[in-house]
């Protein structure tokens, strides 16, 4: 299983992730999540990463290549992986072709999230995300059965800082310019799906699965 789960900022990549990883144990790579921990252990590449991400606008090429480059080398990405928030420009998607070309890897899907922007708003800025075991919850749509507090581990919960009002409406903006264009490359290669991200997470869930061809 070779898959990229695309969509817009809040659409439900990582919830939908999250399920994925743990019914198929494949390895989870998220450039958001790889980006997020370099700016929490302080490293350079962290630094570098946090200005674009502030401002809502997308880390250079130049670096997020070669980051999953590296990821998707390792030998446990061999027999399957899912890539969440990878590609997100035309160079991303080529490069990302060369790469799976050189280790000798097949796109078995690429799975788009659709969700309007009136919603993704909200989404995100309702977001709440498990310090200790990175969990994804929503006061509103996906609360936790105790107010900040993790279902699965009880760690704190914490607010992204990109998830503000200001910063979402860019980072939609850099989706709308950069990254909806992927639709129609992939489209193309003839692996696109495309799932109804305005339903519950469960029913989200059913469709992704069954789009992979999964019972
Ligand atoms: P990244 O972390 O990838 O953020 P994103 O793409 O903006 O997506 P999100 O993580 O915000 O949303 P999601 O789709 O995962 O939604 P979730 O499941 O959490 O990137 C962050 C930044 O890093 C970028 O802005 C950029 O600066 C940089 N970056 C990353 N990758 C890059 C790249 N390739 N190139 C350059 N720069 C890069 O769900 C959202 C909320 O909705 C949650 O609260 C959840 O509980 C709730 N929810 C989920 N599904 C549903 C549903 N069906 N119904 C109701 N609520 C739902
Ligand atoms: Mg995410
Ligand atoms: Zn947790």
């Amino acid at each position: 299983m070779h898959i990229l789960l695309m969509g817009p900022p809040g659409a439900g990549k990582g919830t939908q992730a999250e399920k994925l990883i743990e019914e198929f144990k494949i390895p989870h790579i998220s450039t958001g999540d790889m980006f997020r921990a370099a700016v929490k252990q302080g490293t350079e590449l962290g630094k570098e990463a946090k200005k674009y991400m502030d401002a809502g606008g997308l880390v250079p090429d130049s670096v997020t290549i070669g980051i999953v480059r590296e990821s998707l080398s390792k030998p446990q990405c061999a027999d399957g992986f899912m890539l969440d928030g990878f590609p997100r420009t035309l160079d991303q998607a080529i490069a990302l072709d060369g790469i799976l070309k050189d280790l000798g890897i097949q796109l078995n899907g690429v799975v788009n999230i659709s969700v309007p922007d009136s919603e993704l708003v909200g989404r995100v800025t309702g977001r709440r995300i498990c310090k200790a075991c990175g969990a994804t919850y929503h006061v509103t749509f996906n609360p936790s059965k105790v107010e900040d507090v993790c279902d699965k581990c009880g760690g704190n919960l914490y607010q992204r800082d990109d998830d503000k009002e200001e910063t979402v409406k860019n980072r939609l903006g850099a989706y709308h310019s950069q990254t909806e264009p992927l639709i129609e490359y992939y489209k193309k290669q003839g692996v696109f799906m495309d799932i109804n991200g305005l339903q519950d997470i469960n029913k989200v869930y059913a469709d992704v699965k069954a789009a992979l061809g999964c019972k």
